[in-house]
This record gives C-alpha cells, sequence and structure tokens, in this order.
C-alpha cells in the first residue's frame, strides 16, 4: 500500500486548481441511468471513487466513455442491462445507493447491496427507502440487499424528512423526475452539489423548481434526454488547500473555487486569522498573522461541513488558544484525533465535542490513514510538523483528492509518494 511522506516546516506559495466536486460527480453519474440518450458531464475529477462509480454503471450496462483527451468529460448512456447493484461494489462506496432511485425510477426495479457501516458510522439509508415506499416502491431487505419494485411508474408524493440527508435527497429528487405526479421534498438538503445536480436534470427536461432551498418540487416527466452539464468545482478540495495554506504559514491561490459554495468555511477560516480575498477564477489565501482557536460546529449547508472537521482540527492544533470542535452529522468521526496526538497536538475528546489546545509546533510521526478527510488532515499537519511525517494508507486518500501530493509539491512541499 502506498505512502506519503512529508516533511515539514515549508510554508506553501503558488497556485493549486481545484477540480470538480467529487460529491457532485458521483450522483451525476448515477443520473445517466434515467434516460437512454448520452449524458455528458466535464470536469470530472480523477478520483478512485469516480472508477468505482464508473464500474457499476457498467456492471448496470451502461458505457461510460471518455470524451476527451484528458479523460475530464465522460459519455455516459445506454440501456440498463442488469437493475443489480452488488455487494462487492457497494461496500467500497456508499455512495452506490444512488443508483436505487435512478433504476426503479426508469425500469421499476432493482436490487442493491445494503451499504452497511463504513468507518466514520452506521449510516443506515432508511431515509432513501421510506421516501421510495412513499413514491409506491415495495422494498424488502434480505440476504443484505435491498429488493425494491414498482408496478407502473413510481408516484408524486410529499416527504419531509426528519432530518438533513444529502444522499436521500439526491436519489429521491432522482426518482422524483421520471415520477407520475408532483413530489415535494421537504426539509430537503441544500448542500452546492443538490443544486448541481438539479440543474443537471432541468437540462435533461426534467421540472423541477426550489432549486437551492430546503425545498424542492418535482413534476414528474415521462422521459428525459441527454445533456452536456460542467460539474461545479469541489468546495472539500477548496476548503482543505485552503487549510493547508494557513497550517504552512504560506499563501495559496486556488484557481475555479467559488466563494458562494463555501458556506460557513470561509467565514470560520477567516475569524481564525486566515486571509481570503476573491480575485478573478479563484480565492486567495493567506496567513498573514497568528491563527487563533475558532469553536465550531458540523451542520448541514450551509453550516460548517462536516467533510472540513478533521482538516480544521489539524490547523487549530497549531493556533495560539483552544477551539471546541463539535460533530453533529457522524457519530464517529475524531478518528484522526489519536494520530494528531500522536504528532504532539492536545486534543481531548469529551463525547461529540473535541477541545483543541493550541501547541507552537507538531512533530513528525508515522501516522495511519481512517477515512478519507482523516486522512488529508494528517497531511496539513504533516506540513506544519518539525521533521518527518509518513502517512500510511493512503488509498483513502486517493478516493477523494487527485493528485494531492503533485499539487502541494507544486507549491513548494516537500512531499512524495512512496510506493508500496
Ligand atoms: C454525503 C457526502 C459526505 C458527507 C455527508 C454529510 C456524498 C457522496 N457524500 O454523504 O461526504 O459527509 O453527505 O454532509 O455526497 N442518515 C440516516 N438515514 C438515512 C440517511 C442518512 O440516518 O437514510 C444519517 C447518516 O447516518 C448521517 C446523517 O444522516 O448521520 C447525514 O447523512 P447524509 O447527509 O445522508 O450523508 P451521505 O449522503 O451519506
Amino acid at each position: 500500500m502506498d505512502r506519503i511522506r512529508i516533511r515539514g516546516g515549508r510554508p506553501l506559495a503558488g497556485e493549486i486548481v481545484i477540480g470538480g466536486a467529487k460529491n457532485a460527480a458521483l450522483p451525476l453519474m448515477a443520473a445517466g441511468l434515467l434516460t437512454d440518450e448520452r449524458l455528458l458531464l466535464s470536469n470530472v475529477p480523477r478520483l478512485a471513487d469516480i472508477q468505482t462509480m464508473t464500474a457499476l454503471l457498467q456492471q448496470h450496462g451502461i458505457a461510460v466513455d471518455p470524451a476527451d483527451n484528458d479523460g475530464r468529460t465522460l459519455s455516459i448512456g445506454g440501456a440498463i442491462g442488469s437493475t443489480e447493484a452488488p455487494y462487492d461494489i457497494v461496500r467500497k462506496m456508499r455512495a452506490s445507493v444512488l443508483v436505487l432511485g435512478p433504476l426503479l425510477a426508469r425500469v421499476r426495479a432493482a436490487r442493491v447491496s445494503l451499504p452497511g457501516g463504513c468507518s466514520i458510522g452506521t449510516r443506515p439509508v432508511d431515509l432513501h427507502l421510506k421516501g421510495l415506499e412513499q413514491m409506491g416502491a415495495q422494498i424488502d431487505l434480505q440476504g443484505g440487499y435491498i429488493d425494491a419494485r414498482v408496478e407502473g411508474r413510481l408516484r408524486g408524493a410529499t416527504i419531509l424528512f426528519p432530518f438533513i440527508s444529502v444522499g436521500a435527497t439526491e436519489n429521491l429528487l432522482m426518482a422524483a423526475a421520471l415520477a407520475d405526479g408532483r413530489t415535494v421534498l421537504a426539509n430537503a438538503a441544500r448542500e452546492p452539489e443538490i443544486g448541481d445536480l438539479a440543474t443537471c436534470l432541468v437540462a435533461m427536461g426534467a421540472r423541477i423548481e426550489g432549486i437551492g432551498t430546503d425545498r424542492l418540487i418535482i413534476d414528474g416527466v415521462e422521459a428525459l434526454h441527454g445533456a452536456h452539464h460542467s460539474i461545479i468545482p469541489d468546495r472539500i478540495e477548496t476548503g482543505t488547500y485552503a487549510c493547508a495554506a494557513a497550517i504552512s504559514g504560506g499563501s495559496v491561490f486556488l484557481r475555479h473555487a467559488q466563494l458562494e459554495h463555501l458556506g460557513a468555511t470561509m467565514r470560520i477560516l477567516r475569524e481564525a486569522g486566515v486571509d481570503v480575498t476573491q480575485e478573478a477564477d479563484g480565492l486567495m489565501v493567506r496567513r498573514l498573522n497568528g491563527l487563533h482557536g475558532v469553536d465550531v460546529m458540523t451542520e448541514p449547508y450551509p453550516g460548517f461541513p462536516t467533510d472540513m472537521q478533521a482538516q480544521f482540527m489539524a490547523l487549530m492544533s497549531v493556533a495560539e488558544g483552544a477551539a471546541m470542535v463539535t460533530e453533529t452529522i457522524f457519530e464517529n468521526r475524531f478518528m484522526h484525533v489519536p494520530e494528531l496526538n500522536r504528532m504532539g497536538a492536545r486534543i481531548n475528546v469529551h463525547g461529540a465535542s473535541a477541545i483543541v489546545r493550541g501547541v507552537p509546533t507538531l512533530s513528525g510521526a508515522p501516522v495511519m490513514a481512517t477515512d478519507l478527510r482523516a486522512s488529508v488532515s494528517l497531511i496539513l499537519a504533516g506540513l506544519a510538523a518539525r521533521g518527518e511525517t509518513v502517512v500510511n494508507r493512503v488509498y483513502h486518500l486517493d478516493r477523494g483528492y487527485e493528485a494531492v501530493e503533485q499539487k502541494l509539491a507544486a507549491c513548494g512541499a516537500e512531499i512524495e509518494r512512496l510506493p508500496s
């Protein structure tokens, strides 16, 4: 298994190009199941999770072909041959469950492996299933699989989510696009990736109102057609490299980053002492003075994202004063804490909150990545640490960060991948 070695202490300087959003690309690829025609997606990031979704679509009989030289535009389409999403693919990536709504809407049957637990918590899919049942689907759970079918078309329904779920909103939005009648999704998630999905569905012929709000109104149509859609820049990659600039005491231009998608992230970084300015086609991020501790609580968009929690904690570990970081979305998302503490951080976890007491410097150490965002938080810590840090199990990182070591090295970081 590959490892990444970093020798810390160099301020970053230069430019990093922000890629297309992973969490927008995955549901957009699943939307390719909704039509016979070709869906062209551009600005697709080159990531392991995209390969997993490609394998899943291919398993359903759908062709996924590169439509440009660098593989960032994908052409998706074809007839659905198999309605089964097997355990071997779903266990690698929870977002595989996003094929459920589209398969059911288009061919009226789906057999999708239950995703099961993952390192950051149990993460059930009950909201996805209840919503589809409200739309007329019959769902049985057996042998670790969701067996779903519907007589005729799915039917429009009013679905009030008891709490906010990104994936359930996406699955039901795609299902509703082809349902018979009107669907209202109330207390829907408002993440920019959902707006991106809805915009693409509209380009495919869907009728959706309320895009960008927590109430989506969808008037189902009988068929959708092909479209060409360009994926929004990744706001989590943006926030991560903003933390990299800040923790290293440097200044980096984040090309293509969009301030309006960043919600609370940039406000919190500014409160912590990071200078962020909007420029043409990107954001300039600098650390001018010292960092200070700021309390944060993860929340659905536009609140502070759970996917930025680990990176922000790494930053707070070298800030002046204390910061309380509270995780409200996932129950087990502090696995980076013992690893950061091995590098000299002073972090104590009390239930859903962690108290981070800033230290003047971290020291390099061998550490273990446990999930996607945890792994990148260790890289950030390594950039600031004295001496050498080796991050093991970097396959987590490759799921969500394209060429992280090249992007950081181009800004002066001493970082390299050690192949297994
Ligand atoms: C998506 C993102 C992930 C991010 C998360 C929260 C993708 C591919 N992944 O994940 O990176 O961390 O949003 O912003 O976009 N829940 C239930 N029942 C359900 C669905 C969810 O109890 O049916 C719970 C989950 O366990 C979790 C919370 O709701 O505690 C939020 O999960 P959700 O918003 O659905 O996250 P994902 O769509 O899985």
